[in-house]
């Protein structure tokens, strides 16, 4: 690529890789081609792998001293801190630089559990909550995992015989790899949205095998003096919750709630002592009711404070 071409690409460019060749100490070959060929970027978590980014401001002055801000510019992250002055011509620059200190991607796993594929409410209303999440959020990371098209095996003695330090057989091998996988994304999550719709007066059968692949000694709880511990609760989790009747305080079937009430203990028992929730209520009482609860809903998705 030509110097013009550069120039063309970014108004800023050309001098600063100019200002960069007069002042910088030698370094390697390839590292120096990163740099200075990496695009110009607008927002520094693009660059949540780097230590950080260094936004520059350039002023181009002519030799009468009078000086002025062309720009300021976040740029993409370099190896090392410099400071920046050339001469060039009868122009000069001056490239001063501070650093963007490194501001992690926000990670939001995304979980459905529902049977009901298009048909489902709790599904609508976890999407709602992730869109709505999204837009406000830059840079917000989504992973989604759907428990229904890819079901977890449930526990067996065997999947608690190599936790214990047997050697597994090679059939169970894989399912304990996935078993890991879902630990470790909910693990790396910050936020975590999951739709479950109540079957029999609790969680999906999907949801649970999910439920025992998180609730794990060491990683997401510990027993100590005081008792259990949760060790999660530096998470955001938010449960879309879809029911064919109505479980409020005081109703007959209060009682019989297992859905609410086992979610609420589940992740207040991992340390996240206020999970929110977003119930749609009495979706079985005929499709008028359904559309009003589904409404309600989605509302209340898009009135979510952001992560
Ligand atoms: C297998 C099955 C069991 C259900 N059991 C209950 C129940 O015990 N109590 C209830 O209020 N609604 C029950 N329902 C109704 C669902 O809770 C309701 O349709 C809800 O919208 C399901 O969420 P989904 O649409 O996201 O799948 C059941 C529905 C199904 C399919």
């Amino acid at each position: 690529m030509t110097n013009t071409q550069r120039q063309r690409q970014h108004p800023l460019r050309d001098a600063a890789d100019h200002a960069l060749d007069l002042v910088e100490t030698p370094r390697a070959v390839a590292k120096q081609h990163d740099d200075e060929h990496a695009p110009f970027v607008a927002d520094p978590r693009q660059y949540r792998c780097d230590p950080a980014a260094i936004a520059f401001q350039m002023t181009v002055g002519r030799q009468d001293r009078h000086f002025d801000v062309l720009r300021f510019q976040r740029c993409a992250p370099v190896s090392k801190m410099c400071v920046l002055a050339g001469v060039a011509g009868s122009h000069s620059y001056s490239l001063s630089y501070k650093l963007i200190p490194r501001v992690n991607a926000m990670k939001l796993l995304h979980i459905d559990s529902s049977v009901l594929g298009p048909h489902s409410v709790s599904r609508q209303v976890s999407a709602a909550i992730v869109d709505r999440l999204r837009q406000a959020t830059p840079g917000l990371e989504v992973a989604y995992r759907d428990l229904t098209s890819t079901p977890l095996a449930h526990l067996s003695g065997s999947h608690l015989a190599a936790g214990q330090g047997a050697v597994p057989e090679a059939a169970l091998q894989q399912d304990l790899a996935a078993g890991q996988a879902v630990l470790d994304e909910f693990l790396a999550a910050d936020i975590v949205v999951l739709g479950a719709p109540m079957y029999n007066f609790t969680i999906p059968s999907q949801l649970k095998a999910w439920i025992d692949r998180i609730l794990v000694a060491g990683k997401t709880f510990k027993y100590g003096a005081q008792g259990a511990e949760g060790l999660a609760g530096n998470k955001r989790v938010i449960i879309a919750i879809s029911r064919g009747g109505f479980y409020g305080a005081g109703t007959p079937a209060a009682v019989g709630e297992h859905l609410e009430t086992y979610l609420r203990w589940v992740f207040g028992f991992i340390g996240v002592t206020n999970p929110e929730f977003i119930s749609a209520d009495g979706i079985q009482i005929g499709p008028e009711h359904r559309e009003k609860a589904l409404a309600g809903a989605l509302q209340a998705a898009t009135n979510l404070h952001a992560a």
